[in-house]
């Protein structure tokens, strides 16, 4: 029992790293979870650790049926959703120069229009003075070399949580954004197989260190519970002080080791 004890959350690419951190912290606070993602093992996974806590659903963020689906099959399965957590996200890596349309579309329709279909399938069925909490990144404030589409993205997603804010304001609809700094999880491996830019990062933040997942569930625990009940329209930085310095070099990092 905990401070989301009866309610039920609606979380994107739940199925790892950010995302599934908070389904298991979200659980353990008392909610039941409807878990989309495109990784079915991934879902399977959370199945068989939380039981009828969780209820799973394939789901490709990029598209609009999908979405809907989500949605309706959360509201299905538990009569109610009260948090949705717009999570399903990944980066890539390209000058702008070099950078193929392909992979900026593909990067804009994941991150951006991604989180644009859970927020009008989500702030459609969500109840009444729910909660939405949208994960963008340090890039939406913090420029890098490289990742052109990922912060464009990010940057995105922060105007657009200040709009949903405000059209969904009147149900006492809560909208908040998350952005963290850098977090281990699968997403950043391949930063982590460069020890130069996890150290860069290090310096950088006030902290002198990066995060695990579990620190921005505990955020995002926050935001989506009534502890929270005055922000909506908020840009929470979870980034270990991260925004105060500057973006490790990229291109030379990656030069060094090529
Ligand atoms: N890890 C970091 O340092 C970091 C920093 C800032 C922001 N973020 C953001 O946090 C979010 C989660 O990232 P993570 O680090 O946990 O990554 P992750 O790769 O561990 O998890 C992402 C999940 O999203 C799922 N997914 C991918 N494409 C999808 C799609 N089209 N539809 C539905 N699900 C999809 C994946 O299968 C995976 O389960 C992303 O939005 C990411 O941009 C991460």
């Amino acid at each position: 029992m905990g401070n989301l004890n009866g309610k039920v959350a609606l979380i994107t690419g739940a199925a790892s790293g950010i995302g599934r951190a908070i389904a298991e912290r979200f659980i353990a606070d008392g909610a039941q979870v409807v878990a989309g993602d495109i990784s079915q093992e991934g879902l399977d996974n959370l199945r068989s650790e939380f039981g009828d806590r969780v209820a799973t659903c394939l789901c490709d963020v990029t598209q609009e049926e999908d979405v809907a689906n989500l949605a309706a099959y959360g509201i299905r399965t538990f009569e109610h959703i009260d948090i949705v957590v717009a999570n399903a996200g990944a980066g890539t890596y390209g000058l702008i120069t070099e950078l193929p349309l392909t992979e900026w579309k593909r990067i804009i329709d994941l991150c951006l229009t991604g989180v644009f279909l859970t927020l009008k399938h989500g702030g459609a069925v969500i109840s009444d003075g729910g909660s939405i909490i949208n994960i963008a990144s340090l890039n939406a404030i913090q420029p890098s070399q490289g990742m052109s589409a990922y912060c464009a993205a990010k940057a995105g997603v922060s105007m657009l949580t200040q709009v949903a804010a405000m059209e969904l304001g009147s149900r006492g609809v809560r909208v908040n954004t998350i952005a963290p700094g850098l977090v281990e999880t699968n997403a950043t491996s391949g930063m982590f197989s460069v020890p130069v830019i996890i150290e860069e990062f290090k310096e950088n933040a006030t902290l002198g260190r990066f995060a695990q997942p579990n620190e921005i569930a505990s955020v995002a625990s926050f935001l989506a519970s009534d502890e929270s009940s005055y922000m909506s329209a908020s840009f929470v930085s979870v980034d270990g002080g991260g925004n105060t310095g500057r973006y490790p070099n990229l291109p030379k990092a990656f030069s060094q080791i090529s």
